[in-house]
């Protein structure tokens, strides 16, 4: 069974469609940590719930990022992870996690990246006008939304859309694209670092 951490700073939407998709078998792995840098992270009381290990490193207990990202690593290599999914952890990794980890964690972002990356990335869609936005599923390298898209999904982008309408639009894809990208990584497709060349890429609104 592949051995998934997720990381995440809030609200753990993603972490219950991961933790729903790990339970119901149709994943070959499952979640054997949840690490929040919040005490407070409202994911941490659904990992609790659905009883899920969890961990709190708190970033504020730390000066240095990469002292923070080592014993992040350290506390990803005791429970002897395999995959590490970010799911709304917002901080970046530095070279420390990615390097310990190359290949073997992936985001999920609210755009079709390379658009919009960084914060507010629905208030960036239609601030630009555009008519579909979506959500990326990327491997993880030391920038900010950058490395290899393993999957896309795309939604319309309505007429009179506010960002909270919009991301409540892109929040439903992310809960049909991240489990199956997960599914992708137990199964081992995603092992040489590319995604496979499948269809399911691209979900389709
Ligand atoms: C999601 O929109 C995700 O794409 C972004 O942060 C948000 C996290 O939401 N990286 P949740 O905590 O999973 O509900």
């Amino acid at each position: 069974m592949t051995r998934f951490a997720v990381l995440v700073s809030g609200r753990g939407s993603n972490l219950r469609a991961l933790a729903e998709a790990a339970k119901s078998k149709r994943i070959p792995g499952e979640i054997a940590l949840v690490v929040s840098n919040r005490p407070g992270a409202k994911a941490l009381e659904f990992a609790t719930d659905a009883g899920l290990p969890t961990a709190v490193l708190p970033h504020k207990a730390y000066s240095k990022r990469r002292a923070y990202d080592r014993d992040l690593v350290r506390l990803l290599q005791a429970y002897d992870i395999d995959w590490v999914l970010l799911a709304g952890f917002m901080r970046i990794l530095s070279e420390v996690v990615v390097e310990a980890y190359p290949q073997r964690i992936l985001n999920i972002h609210p755009s079709l990246l390379p658009a919009f990356p960084g914060l507010a990335p629905q208030q960036q869609a239609i601030d630009a006008g555009v008519a579909v936005s979506g959500c990326s599923v990327h491997f993880v390298d030391a920038g900010m939304d950058t490395g290899i898209i393993a999957a896309q999904a795309v939604v319309p982008v309505k007429h009179g859309d506010d960002a909270a309408a919009l991301s409540k639009r892109i929040l439903k894809a992310e809960h049909k694209l991240y489990p199956r990208v997960m599914r992708w990584a137990a199964e081992g497709l995603l092992d040489d670092g590319i995604p496979p060349d499948t269809a399911a890429r691209l979900l389709l609104p």
